[in-house]
């Protein structure tokens, strides 16, 4: 068993000049993520790295960057799931976090709960000394410029979500075994004020289970949430499905049965992997045996040397 972390950035229609910063994104989350695994950190240790650097990232829907609600505010939601314990911890709804995912696992660990919302979120970061920031530093220019244009009359907040954005997310295996996921997002473009998304829903967002695998998602949330993606997908390696048989499968079935278009990172406790998208493009990568994989458009798959430079 070969320690492994894979990574997405978002499933859409990512614009010629995003792809860049997305795979860069991506391929650096990986190393750091790898870095973690190497060092004899957790699985858990590694995707709350990878998630916490993606939300750092403002090219990425999470944390600076994540798309704004109706309102023009922005609201987030994550989630991690440990496949040891079947532990799980989530966000909903925050907005003065940096990052939520590193939140949802103080969730996770330090109460007795799944998952914590809005201003309740808010009380319980404050107890757990983590620094609040003004929202407006969450929001950047190209944000600000979508919210605009969305606001336009006949605009399509579930294109706009499939467009130019995407929720970030990982999966990894450690030495020891053990799986885990984490899921972070800005959500949909132009939502209502107080949606809540699949992220932070347990089996929609992200699954872990080290006796199955581990799955983080990333599309259109209210089909997400329909089909439970990420439990779905391990409900078919659960009747021997390949990792990548079964990521395809869940897929598949979340758009013929309700025309959601998404994307996936999925590993089993092989660390067999796989990355998998319906939607036009997703920024993934994934480390493991010292090699970075990684890929944009459909059926692209790159690699280079875990000493390479970036
Ligand atoms: N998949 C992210 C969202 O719809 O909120």
């Amino acid at each position: 068993m070969f320690p492994v972390v894979v990574v997405h950035g978002g499933s859409g229609d990512i614009p010629k000049e995003r792809s860049r910063q997305s795979t860069e994104g991506v391929c650096s989350a990986a190393r750091a993520g790898y870095a973690v695994l190497r060092g004899g950190g957790s699985s858990m240790d590694a995707v709350v790295e990878v998630v916490s650097q993606l939300e750092n990232n403002p090219a990425f829907n999470a944390g600076c960057g994540s798309v704004l609600n109706v309102k023009g505010e922005v609201e987030m939601d994550a989630i991690v799931m440990d496949g040891k314990t079947l532990g799980s911890g989530a966000v909903s709804a925050v907005c003065h976090i940096a990052n939520p995912i590193q939140l949802a696992r103080l969730v996770m660990d330090k109460t007795s709960h799944a998952c914590l919302t809005s201003e309740g979120a808010s009380l319980f970061a404050r107890s757990m000394g983590v620094p609040e920031v003004p929202p407006e530093s969450l929001i950047t220019e190209y944000s600000r410029m979508r919210w605009r244009k969305n606001l336009a009359p006949g605009s399509n907040p579930v294109e706009c979500q499939m467009g130019k954005m995407g929720t970030v997310g990982a999966v990894a295996v450690d030495g020891e075994g053990n799986m885990a996921c984490a899921t972070s997002t800005g959500g949909m473009l132009n939502k209502m004020e107080g949606r809540v998304g699949d992220t932070p829903c347990i089996g929609s967002g992200g699954y872990a289970d080290n006796q199955l695998g581990a799955v983080s998602t990333t599309g259109h949330g209210e089909a997400i949430m329909k089909v439970t993606l990420a439990r779905l997908i391990l409900f078919y390696m659960e009747q021997g499905q390949s990792v990548e048989a079964a990521s395809d499968s869940g897929l598949a079935y979340m758009k013929s049965r309700v025309g959601g278009l998404g994307g996936v990172v999925s590993v089993d406790p092989r660390g067999h992997w796989a990355a998998r998208f319906s939607s036009l493009q997703m920024a993934w990568a994934a480390a493991q045996k010292d090699t970075v994989h990684y890929g944009l458009h459909t059926g692209e798959h790159f690699t280079q040397s875990i000493d390479d430079p970036l």
